[in-house]
């Protein structure tokens, strides 16, 4: 252990150095190491935490980020094969995670879900609203049954999942709620009135909890992403570059400032920062990570 005194007070303890560290290009040639620095310095020992989607892309890399930090994973996804995929990585990083199959669409499967960590684990300290879904379309193109779908998965679940870990978080008087919203959530979206709309609601609602639960030792605070190398954006890409992935990449990282896309380890890394005891003083933070996005 290295970095004692103050640097220990705010969990800043040296850990085990991360086993990979990944290297992303922008479209001018400069080369940058993704997730290095805070993840051997932030220590989540004795936390558990609950992830949700992370069966894949950011939620995915959100929960190994925490499991090397030390914290026990509770890896919820609604698919089997990638959470215990996701499960079967981290167990060979050495983290320990457990999978929970639900759909959050559903608020059943929530709750049996949220109980049963609860059960297992006696706590949840750390509580990441990470599962969404994306749909294209304006106010005319979103059917009833498509926004309802997306108020559900990207709005709804987080709020039922705060209210199934907030008694106990209070009963101990800790915890750290970290919602992921989006760019989107911060400046309008073309062609994206249901998305738009849900992860501004992700952005009001971290505030709202952060105000009724500061004196009582909750912290909720909000990450905003910038396009990010996912299953979720390739999607995306599939879509505006009419097939062609490569090309509509290259047309979007164009309008970043930085130049590229994100590596989804690049958002954890903000995650584990918000997760841990290193941002004590941070509540309704709404924190872009975007590459200046949204600076432009
Ligand atoms: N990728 C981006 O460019 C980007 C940008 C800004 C914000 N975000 C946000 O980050 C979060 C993660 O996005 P991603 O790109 O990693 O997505 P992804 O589609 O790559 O992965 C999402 C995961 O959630 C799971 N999931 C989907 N619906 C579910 C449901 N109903 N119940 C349980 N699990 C479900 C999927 O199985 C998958 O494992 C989302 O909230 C998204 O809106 C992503």
């Amino acid at each position: 252990m290295s970095g004692g005194g103050a640097a220990s007070a705010l969990g800043l303890d040296g850990e085990r150095p991360p086993t990979k560290t990944r290297t992303a290009v922008s479209n001018r040639g400069y080369r940058w190491r993704c997730g290095e620095v805070l993840m051997t310095r932030i220590t989540l020992k004795g936390k558990v935490a609950l992830v949700t989607g992370a069966g894949a892309g950011i939620g995915r890399a959100i929960a190994q980020t925490l499991g090397r930090a030390g914290a026990v994973v509770g890896v919820l996804d609604c698919d089997r094969k990638l959470g215990n995929e996701t499960v079967r990585l981290m167990t060979k990083d050495r983290s320990e995670a457990v999978f929970i199959r639900a759909d959050v669409s559903n608020v059943q499967q929530i709750k049996r879900s949220v109980t049963s960590l609860l059960r297992r684990f006696g706590r949840i300290d750390i509580l990441v609203n990470n599962v969404g879904v994306a749909h294209v379309g304006s106010a005319l193109q979103t059917s009833e049954a498509d926004w309802n779908r997306m108020v559900s998965i990207n709005l709804s679940a987080a709020f039922h999942c705060l209210r199934l870990v907030l008694p106990d978080m209070l009963k101990r008087r800790h915890g750290s709620i970290v919602n992921i919203s989006s760019v989107y959530g911060l400046c309008g979206g073309a062609d994206h009135c249901a998305y738009t709309a849900t992860k501004h609601g992700m952005v009001g609602l971290t505030r709202s909890v952060a105000m009724d639960f500061a004196r009582e030792g909750i912290r909720c605070n909000c990450v905003c992403p910038g396009t990010t190398d996912t299953p979720m954006a390739r999607w995306g890409w599939k879509i505006w570059g009419g097939g062609d992935i490569d090309k509509a990449r290259r047309r979007l990282e164009e309008k970043i400032p930085i130049g590229r896309v994100a590596q989804p380890e690049e958002i954890a890394q903000a995650v584990l920062f918000l997760a841990s005891d290193a941002s004590s003083y941070c509540t309704g933070a709404i924190l872009a990570v975007d590459g200046g996005w949204t600076c432009a």
